[in-house]
């Protein structure tokens, strides 16, 4: 038997060796900076003199346009005179509330009736400060130090120890800022963040805050620059594929350096983590002239690729090695994926060489009750349950998303439309991109593409949607001058755009884009390609369908495209909801999928939206509509969202008889799902088109109708099915066959008797799938279903717990709006409610919430470091409780 004292000094000693080897391996640090931020709403009290609003903008705009790898984004001569006080590293910031990033300040609400609808009656505007005590070692000195922040909504300005250090205004963009000139090494450092969101720059809710994530990093003053690496794949089969790489090093110090640079290829398991070496490029030996970049390629051969694709997403890395002086100064690592991805006039899109029809949504980037805070469970469970209905591609509409949803698209298949801008030169709102478009536009772009393009998850570079520049003379320089800026970072995938004007698809305009997106003009694609017999096509946005869960108007209204007739409305003006049947929109999600269907040479289309989102609440969406003065300018032109109005004098009339009824929308209702994530019927009709061989039936309405009895209440169903029988209390209501270009079944003249409703559906003549909806009793009992049982003890990992209010035989109740309250006990907390009604005023951070429709949410994150179970408790007055439990680890 070993002395066992010099077996545990050796395993010590084992450790240290292996540790220190690491750190000697890894000298790029990056550090999560999200902990322990001080936040205040409103300015310094000196700011009225010394920085205001307007005059910020010239002191952080990059000197003409210039973009190096380390975006200068100061003009030195631009500093601001005068103290700050919120800026100074002495300021006694104890007084200022505590919190870790990342942090969304208008989903804290609250919800009032006199904010814009359009933005989501939530108030994310204004000026906020957030403060950073920073301890850096000693041991940095000689190092470079940066803030990376991948967004902050919006104009950020960062001092660092009361010295103006840069910002970046567009909130989408992810940027850094070098801290080195004005660290104290071996002290405290104080990083102070002004953020200001003015009223009127946005069409949807931007959120507020520092909502993406920030980190610290820290690399030898000779590194690779910041998204200096450019991984591409030229020439790609199976037996193997070339893989180039394009490695830009910045050399910070005063000397030239001579380095060798290695960069080798290994596989990623799925988990992320390393496998096997594959490939290694020859090594390169440099010079960097002093305070200089270099950029140097090189290629190498991987034998036997594992192609990325859809169902099989195999990552590589390629990692980068810096060495000087025999040591290794910098270590890189830029995922990747091989795989090809090609657009075709005539054919579609095709990936690895297999046609791939674009099932896709466009979303925004909150997430529902969490606000914009970004959360990767909260983005994963988004992917999963488009997944799930058969969603192959998601669009970043209409900016940059936050990178966690790359990687995860990356990891599970996705590819996506990677887009930049809702504006160019001309705005859609006071104050929206177009005010930063004439100086900005370009370090947006390259921002973006450099960040993203080592990504093969994406597939296309969107440089805007709907934009007005689209009808105006000087479009198509501008589109031009994007392909330029995009193509000059990544010659490797196509440009688009997402286009809506009719004339723009003949203009000319038409031919600054690789790829032509149509937004709603499933009628036109095959006029388009008969004139454009170059230009692969696609539909960018498809649908704006629109519905709330649950909800059933009578009579059915006849369906007209783009226009809302009070009539076609029904009595939704009155709840402000919109029927469920589907049938109200701008196209029927039919129309795009027979498009598909008659035009193969459309790559497919970006559903308008896979979630409802906070804000454009279409077609309550009246910016001012019954709610007295208030900042926005009256507009009924702009009520309802679409041109076309039936009879826009009437619409008026009707709204303003009931503008006593103060129009309560926040959210949207364009959602195939809600903004709690639960399905709408729309899920199913998509399911049933884009998942042909997944066994699937779905009856509407729901069955508790007791002031229709022996009242026409139409049914529909949707199915993967080509057929189907539906069953009234065991009685045929008759056997029903999809024709050509038919996606739904409908019985249009069932008569309600309440009881059981079953469909029966058949393919080929062989029983495929079957589902009921049947009258359910009073509301008993609450029921919980966590979507894990088990969380990972990080502070960032979430569990989704569906609440269903249930009568005793467990079927949720399909009309019922009980309140309900939460406890939490364990090591977890809920961060939020919801029930996805869009006209709610709810908090979504109390714990409590009424039902909507049968259904709420909560969200609870398991505390870090803290492992244990977390029981959630739900009651409400006459409803049975409920209790889940989740283990955290
Ligand atoms: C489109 C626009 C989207 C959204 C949608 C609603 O025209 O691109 O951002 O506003 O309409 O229908």
């Amino acid at each position: 038997m070993p002395n066992s004292k010099l077996f545990s000094l050796t395993l010590l000693l084992l450790a240290q060796t292996v540790a220190f080897a690491v750190a000697a391996d890894a000298p790029r640090e990056r550090i999560s900076l999200n902990a322990g931020w001080r936040f205040t709403k409103g300015d310094s009290p000196d700011v009225g003199t010394n920085l205001e609003y307007a005059s910020l903008r010239p002191w952080i705009l990059p000197t003409g346009n210039a973009f190096s790898p380390n975006a200068p984004t100061i003009r030195p001569d631009a500093e601001p005179t005068g103290a700050i006080a919120y800026a100074q590293p002495d300021f006694n910031d104890s007084q200022w509330r505590l919190l870790n990033l990342p942090h969304d300040w208008g989903i804290e609400g609250p919800f009032k009736q006199e904010y814009p609808g359009e933005t989501g009656k939530l108030p994310w505007w204004g000026v906020a400060w957030y403060r950073q005590h920073l301890d850096i070692p000693a041991a940095d000195a000689g190092k470079e130090i940066y803030l990376d922040v991948d967004g902050a909504m919006s104009y950020a300005t960062v001092w660092l120890n009361g010295k103006l250090v840069g910002g970046w205004p567009y909130g989408y963009a992810s940027w850094r800022v070098n801290l080195t000139p004005y660290l104290k090494f071996g002290g405290e450092n104080v990083v102070a963040i002004r953020l200001d969101n003015p009223m009127d720059s946005s069409r949807w809710y931007p959120g507020g805050g520092i909502y993406r994530n920030v980190w610290l990093v820290k690399t030898a003053p000779v590194c690779i620059a910041h998204w200096g690496t450019h991984v591409t794949t030229p020439a790609v089969n199976e037996t193997s594929a070339i893989v180039k790489i394009k490695v830009a090093v910045d050399n910070f110090t005063g000397i030239n350096a001579d380095i060798r640079l290695k960069n080798e290829i290994f596989e990623l398991k799925p988990d992320g983590s390393r496998g096997r070496s594959v490939a290694t490029f020859a090594a390169a030996v440099l010079k960097i002239p002093a305070n200089q970049f270099v950029t140097i390629e090189s290629q190498t051969v991987v034998p036997s690729p594992k192609l990325w694709s859809l169902e099989k997403p195999q990552r590589y890395v390629v990692v980068t090695k810096v060495e000087q002086n025999g040591g290794v100064v910098d270590l890189y690592e830029t995922p990747f994926g091989i795989r090809t991805a090609e657009f075709t006039v005539g054919k579609g899109f095709f990936l690895n060489g297999k046609h791939v029809m674009l099932n896709g949504v466009c979303n925004h980037s909150d997430l529902g009750a969490l606000g914009t805070v970004v959360n990767i469970c909260g983005l994963e469970r988004q992917l999963e349950i488009m997944r799930e209905m058969g969603v192959n591609a998601i669009r970043t509409s209409h900016n940059p998303p936050a990178p966690e949803l790359l990687d995860l698209c990356d990891r599970m298949g996705f590819v996506v439309m990677d887009e930049a801008f809702d504006c160019w030169l001309h705005g859609k709102n006071k104050n929206d991109y177009h005010v930063l478009y004439p100086d900005w536009h370009e370090p947006d772009l390259r921002a973006l593409v450099r960040r993203d393009r080592n990504h093969p998850c994406v597939i296309l570079w969107s440089s805007g949607n709907e934009v007005p520049d689209q009808d105006k003379p000087e479009g198509s320089a501008l589109a031009e001058e994007h392909r330029y800026i995009i193509h000059s970072e990544d010659n490797t995938r196509p440009v688009t755009a997402a286009v809506n004007s009719y004339p723009a698809g003949f203009s000319g305009f038409e031919k600054h884009f690789d790829v032509f997106g149509w937004n709603y003009k499933p009628n036109n694609y095959g006029e388009f390609h008969a004139t454009n017999v170059d230009i692969p096509i696609f539909g960018s946005e498809t649908a704006s369908a629109l519905s709330s869960r649950g909800e059933y108007f009578f009579p059915l209204g006849t369906f007209l495209p783009n226009k809302y007739t009070p009539e076609a409305l029904g009595n939704a003006l009155g709840n402000f909801q919109v029927s469920s049947y589907d049938l109200i929109g701008q196209n029927q999600p039919d129309a795009d999928l027979m498009a598909g269907e008659k035009y193969p040479f459309v790559a497919g289309q970006f559903v308008w939206t896979g979630f409802d989102y906070l804000g454009e609440p279409t077609p309550y969406r009246a910016r001012d509509y019954g709610r007295g003065k208030t900042p926005c300018p009256a507009d009924w032109t702009n009520s309802l969202n679409h041109a076309g109005l039936a009879d826009p004098k009437k619409v008026e009339q009707e709204l303003t008889a009931i503008a006593s009824v103060k129009v309560p929308s926040r959210s949207s209702y364009f959602g195939i799902v809600d903004l709690a994530g639960f399905k709408k019927d729309r899920f199913y009709l998509y399911q049933s088109y884009w998942r042909p061989d997944f066994p699937m039936v779905h009856i509407l309405p729901h069955w508790n109708w007791p002031e229709r009895v022996g009242q026409v209440t139409p049914v529909y169903v949707y199915t993967s099915g080509d057929s189907a029988e539906l069953f009234l209390n065991g009685k045929s209501l008759g056997m029903k066959n999809k024709g050509l270009f038919e996606y739904r079944l409908h019985w249009d003249d069932v008569v309600y008797q309440p009881g059981e409703l079953k469909v029966v559906a058949y393919k080929d003549g062989k029983k495929w799938a079957t589902d009921e909806v049947k009258t359910t009793g009073a509301a008993s009992k609450l029921t919980l279903m966590a979507d894990r049982n088990q969380i990972t003890a990080d502070g960032k990992d979430l569990a989704f717990i569906t609440v269903t209010v249930a009568d005793m035989d467990g079927l949720q109740v399909p009309r019922s709006k009980n309140h309900i309250k939460f406890e939490i006990a364990g090591p977890g907390e809920i961060v939020a409610t919801d029930n996805g009604d869009a006209t709610s005023f709810e908090s979504f951070q109390a714990p409590e919430h009424n039902a909507y429709n049968g259904l709420a949410l909560v969200i609870v994150r398991a505390q870090a470091g803290q492992t244990g179970t977390i029981v959630l408790k739900a009651t409400s007055p006459d409803l049975k409780p409920a209790a889940v439990k989740i283990k955290t680890r």
